[in-house]
């Protein structure tokens, strides 16, 4: 099992968003995530990632206990998963083709290699004609595709992915959820969030996680 979720809460002061939420994922599923806005999926998603502390129930990702995860172990977790969050988290002052590579930098590939792969990926997002564009000059739109290139270009093993289509039009969304549905084919497990009800309506997916539907039971 690659996540496993068991009775997770989560509340903020005293507004509870998750309740004894239970669910698992094994390897190469496609699930999606969903819920009206405020439903607490993107909590969801920064509890997988180790953003937020578990506070009750307990998690597991990749073979990670997240109850007991150390700091200094985070960021091996964080190598196993990309994360394509609501706000991008882009750098501004880098380039498209500087912010992609970045994370195959920190890993020691070599130069060439990276050059290629960056490409191929900002190719698969029609970004490849500003790869030398700086991004704080980008479109909302573009900056998400720039989000999702770098993501998607280590290859991780599992990707969560955060309203990844929420700038982009119908068509955009859909070629997208393409690519991630081919990595998920290529055996990335895929975690999206999303409210997109033509998406969840033309995807296959493994599995619907429906945080409005899911019956809490008051603790
Ligand atoms: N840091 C925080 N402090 C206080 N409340 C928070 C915090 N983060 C989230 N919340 C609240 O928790 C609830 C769930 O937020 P979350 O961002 O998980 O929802 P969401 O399902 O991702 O919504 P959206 O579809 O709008 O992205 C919201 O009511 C939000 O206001
Ligand atoms: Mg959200």
């Amino acid at each position: 099992m690659l996540v496993k979720v068991n009775k997770l809460s989560h509340s903020f002061g005293n507004h509870w968003v998750l309740k004894n939420l239970s669910f698992s994922v094994q390897e190469k599923e496609f699930v999606i995530v969903t819920g009206h806005s405020g439903a607490g999926k993107t909590t969801l998603l920064q509890l997988l990632h180790g953003v937020l502390p578990v506070q009750r129930g307990e998690a597991e990702i990749a073979g990670y206990k997240l109850n007991s995860l150390s700091q200094a172990r985070l960021p091996c977790l964080r190598r196993e998963i990309g994360v394509v969050f609501q706000d991008f988290k882009i750098l501004g002052n880098k380039t498209v083709g500087e912010n992609v590579a970045l994370a195959l930098e920190v890993r020691g590939k070599h130069k060439a290699q990276i050059q290629r792969r960056v490409n191929a990926v900002l190719r698969g997002v029609q970004m490849d004609h500003m790869r030398d564009v700086t991004c704080k000059n980008l479109s909302g739109g573009e900056q998400q595709r720039v989000a999702i290139a770098r993501a998607i270009v280590v290859n991780p093993k599992i990707l969560l992915a955060d309203e990844p289509t929420g700038n982009l039009d119908n068509d955009l969304s859909l070629r997208l959820v393409q690519i991630f549905r081919k990595f998920n084919e290529h055996g990335t497990t895929v975690i999206m969030a999303t409210h997109n009800k033509t998406i969840i309506e033309e995807l296959a997916c493994t599995q619907l996680i429906d945080l409005d539907k899911t019956r809490y039971t008051r603790s």
